[in-house]
């Protein structure tokens, strides 16, 4: 039973887990309060924050899984896209840790982390699967056909799901992360403005998010007085906006790849809107949504050591020796192949 410890430092969130034969032992995040009162990641301060806390965090996972050192098979840690210095702390830590325990290091990327995370849901998902991964750097739409194999079929051309919440909070005033705060917000409001849904009814599983930022600062603009009822209408009418977009395309994208189950992975599938609409439109297919455990949805490391785990099956560990990879922080770049009427991608999106 290999046993992986998996490190996770790609964004805002020190995170370290260990995982043996899939299943999760342990899974601890830090998450870093420094950069509310800035409305924003500020890089340096997160690269620092790491710095002081990876320690402690691989400490705990390791006792929280009452675990040594000695007793791993396999390290793992995510090495792109994400901040520079964010990701440099997290490999060269796990890094470390693989020189010192003699151990077999697995770079992961990280959205293969969340597009997999339905199998620590459920390890027996129905395949094949359509899983949404709405993220605050990423919209992306996959046919999940085995653990190795999967298709990107849809993303976003400009901003991402979680970047629209994380936008449009910061014009009504909320902190960052936006998401959270604009669902909060959006419970004590009524959907009232009609806020444009960009290529909802185009046939591809493309998406755009940035034309509902500029419609909502120019309502914004329109009103005589912001009040706190006119921000929560219109918290729930972007609310409502994205979901209602997420849910079409990937319900069509279900329908025509004849899915056999959903998955809402990433930050915004935290989101109780959008798990609540995709599971009442899901029944019409009779295909089942499944929504990771919240602590699997946002970032963290059990998704790195669940990749690692797979990768490690399929390769084996002796070509994770040689430690001699590097981070990448440059946003992802799709590899495109054949682009046809639905933009299908090919299996190797995340070749590292
Ligand atoms: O996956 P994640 O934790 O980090 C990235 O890889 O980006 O996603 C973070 C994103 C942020 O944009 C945040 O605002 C959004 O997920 N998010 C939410 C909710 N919780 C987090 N969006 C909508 N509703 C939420 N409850
Ligand atoms: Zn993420």
């Amino acid at each position: 039973m290999p046993r992986v410890l998996a490190i996770e430092t790609s964004c805002d969130e020190t995170a370290a887990a260990i995982i043996a034969d899939r299943h999760v032992i342990s899974n601890i995040i830090a998450s870093q309060h420094v950069h509310h009162t800035w409305g924003g990641i500020v890089p340096e301060l997160a690269s620092r924050a790491h710095v002081e806390r990876i320690s402690g965090v691989v400490a705990a996972a390791l006792a929280e899984a009452q675990m040594h050192p000695s007793a791993l098979d396999a390290v793992a840690c995510t090495v792109r896209p994400g901040l520079a210095g964010s990701l440099v702390v997290g490999s060269s830590f796990a890094k470390g840790i693989a020189v010192r325990w003699h151990l077999p290091c697995v770079p992961i990327h990280h959205l293969e982390g969340h597009l997999l995370s339905g199998f620590l849901a459920d390890p027996k998902l129905p395949l094949p699967s359509v899983v949404l991964v709405a993220s605050g750097g990423h919209t992306l739409l996959f046919l999940l056909e085995s653990t190795s194999q999967y298709r990107l079929i849809g993303s976003t051309r400009d901003d991402a799901a979680g970047e629209a919440f994380d936008k449009i909070a910061t014009l009504l005033g909320l902190g960052y992360p936006g998401g959270p705060a604009v669902e909060q917000l959006a419970a004590a409001g009524n959907v009232r403005f009609e806020l444009p849904r960009p290529l909802l009814h185009d046939p591809s599983y493309e998406f755009s998010f940035s034309g509902l930022k500029t419609a909502v600062r120019r309502l914004l603009a329109s009103q005589p007085t912001v009040d706190e009822q006119l921000r929560a209408d219109i918290a729930a009418s972007v609310q409502q906006a994205i979901v209602e977009v997420l849910v079409a395309k990937t319900i069509r994208a279900a329908a025509h790849f004849a899915a056999k189950s959903m998955v809402i992975a990433g930050g915004v599938a935290a989101n109780r809107a959008l798990q609540h609409m995709m599971r009442q439109r899901a029944e019409q297919l009779g295909i089942p949504v499944v929504v990771p455990d919240r602590q699997y949805v946002l970032d963290n490391a059990a998704m790195i050591g669940l990749v690692a785990h797979i990768k490690l099956e399929l390769h084996g560990p002796a070509i994770y020796r040689k430690l001699d990879f590097e981070i990448d922080p440059t946003p992802w770049r799709i590899h495109r192949h054949g682009a046809g009427k639905h933009q299908v991608y090919d299996a190797a999106v995340f070749s590292l």
